[in-house]
């Protein structure tokens, strides 16, 4: 926070300064100085887009004059030209009247959804800049606010200012750029089991991905150490289950309002929520509550260390499944995305036939309330259905899902856990899949990371972040930025648009923006700051 106040009485200086010299240009009886020439910056985009095509020298400038015309009877796309409104009022002071289109007042960011524009796809846009106009286009909501992300990296870095800035100018590069995701799924994983972080802590995480078009979250919401949202039919899992954490801290829960006071903060930026109840293992925090689910006749206490592997549900117990029931359809009602993730790994307490069986009979719960299954890549010795989608993170077991016509989103941890330190010598995280620069969280191609894997077999990749040593979101910022930017663009950008040099000098421009949001980040050496 101080360097962002710091950075803004600079600016403001600057200013001061500017004013000054012209008014001393003026003084003398010469012909007017001539207007200042806006300073065009080239597009520092990340991700970067699948085309761009800039037009030299050229730029459509912000004015006290200029508006937004929407369909203001849709009120979605309203809502969406509300956001990048709000966006340009925050630093420059300016009215920005949000209109439709009939308005003749201002207008000159035109936001309009095309239906007909069906090959943008569901979260693609074209964006067409020029001196007198800003025309953003697609055939979806979710796609005018990808596009709004990429308006809001086009111009200046001072656009993410709290406060008012002083500037002549806030221009926003002429150009045309057509523009959709490479994968569908572009998600970042928040464990809130073994810390556990606030609503407005997990929205603040929800900002991150926004600005790099991401668009699911995954939360991990309960584990050994912690249960952490509250199912009616079985009240003890927060009353008890919630109380701690790893360390000992006091833990916490959602109630299921603060669940969906998230989904709808994340559904307004088109992300959507996958809830994950880690099952049949990691579930020492759901025993300490309901000690009849272990098959063990000793009652399992909380726990707040870090072992893995070691608890499971009773899964030959029928006790079992009316649990795993009332879980999954209490969380599937107050979640409208259509996936239900089951966790599924690291389970080394029950034989290869009762793992089995377990995951083939959750699969069927799921499916009964509506959801398609995710689980990580160990669900893959189940018989798994195609809708199922298995979540690759540390081998190559995960192929065998292809088998069921069933698909995979990588997570390999090499490459996308960002609790992975970043080298020896980075304070927090852990390093058991080894150091994890900048540089190997983008330098990596999805289709070609795992053999007999083709691009049509990936729904998608997710950058998880374990909570182990993360006490507050601040601590989960340093390890995700810029990682989660770089994962980001191996999930948006086509491969043969993406380019290490190019990305690292592209990114460096976003550190201003970091600080101006407040958010923690790690200080490379691999980028040119
Ligand atoms: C995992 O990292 N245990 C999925």
């Amino acid at each position: 926070m101080h360097r962002k106040d710091s950075q803004q009485q600079r600016v403001r200086a600057f200013a001061v300064i500017a004013f000054v010299v012209a008014g001393a240009a003026c003084a003398r009886p010469v012909a007017p100085p001539p207007t200042p020439q806006p300073v065009i910056r080239p597009p520092q985009l990340v991700p970067s887009p699948a085309s761009l095509v800039t037009a030299s020298g050229a730029a459509f400038n912000i004015t006290r004059a200029t508006g937004i015309s929407v369909d203001t009877t849709n009120a979605e796309v309203r809502a969406i030209g509300e956001m990048l409104a709000a966006l340009i009022r925050r630093p420059t002071g300016f009215p920005v009247a949000v209109t439709s289109p009939s308005t003749t007042a201002g207008g000159a960011i035109i936001l309009r959804l095309a239906p007909e524009r069906s090959s943008l796809g569901g979260e693609g846009y074209e964006l067409n800049v020029t001196t007198d106009s800003v025309r953003l286009v697609a055939a979806s909501p979710a796609g005018l606010f990808r596009g709004i992300q990429t308006v809001r990296q086009l111009l200046p870095v001072d656009i993410e200012s709290e406060m008012g800035i002083e500037r002549s100018s806030w221009t926003i590069p002429a150009l045309t750029i057509v523009d959709q995701p490479r994968f569908a799924w572009r998600g970042a994983m928040l464990d809130v089991a073994r810390h556990f972080f606030t609503v407005r802590e997990v929205q603040q995480y929800i900002d991150v991905l926004a600005l790099y078009k991401l668009n699911v979250l995954h939360l991990h919401l309960a584990d050994d150490q912690g249960w952490r949202i509250v199912i009616n039919s079985r009240p003890k899992l927060t009353a008890i289950g919630s109380l701690t954490q790893v360390g000992g801290g006091p833990g916490g829960f959602y109630t299921q309002q603060d669940y969906q006071d998230i989904v709808r903060y994340a559904r307004a930026r088109y992300i959507t929520i996958v809830p994950e109840i880690d099952m049949p293992g990691h579930i020492n925090a759901g025993l300490a509550a309901y000690p009849d689910l272990a098959c063990s006749t000793r009652p399992p206490g909380l726990y707040s260390g870090t072992d893995v592997g070691w608890s499971t549900l009773c899964v030959d117990k029928e006790a079992t499944y009316a649990f795993v029931d009332d879980v999954v359809r209490e969380i599937s009602a107050i979640t409208p995305g259509p996936y239900f993730h089951i966790g599924g790994d690291e389970v080394q307490t029950l034989t290869p036939e009762q793992y089995v069986r377990f995951v083939e009979r959750v699969q069927g719960i799921v499916n009964k309330y509506g959801k398609k299954m995710i689980g990580w890549e160990e669900i893959t010795k189940a018989r798994l259905n195609p809708t199922t989608v298995a979540q690759q993170w540390k081998s190559d077991s995960a192929t065998a899902a292809l088998q069921y016509g069933s698909k995979l989103v990588l997570s390999p941890a090499p490459k996308a856990y960002l609790d992975m330190k970043y080298t020896p010598s980075t304070k927090l995280g852990l390093n058991w899949a080894g150091y994890v620069e900048v540089r190997d969280s983008y330098d990596w191609d999805p289709a070609t990371y795992m053999k007999g894997v083709t691009e049509r077999d990936i729904v998608g990749v997710e950058a998880p972040t374990w909570s182990e040593t993360l006490r507050n979101i601040s601590a989960v910022e340093y390890l995700a930025i810029p990682r989660l930017p770089a994962i980001a663009e191996v999930g948006w950008t086509p491969q043969a648009a993406r380019d290490w040099e190019n990305f690292r000098s592209r990114l460096a421009t976003h550190e201003p923006r970091w600080q101006y949001l407040g958010v923690n980040y790690y200080r490379s050496p691999q980028v040119p700051w």
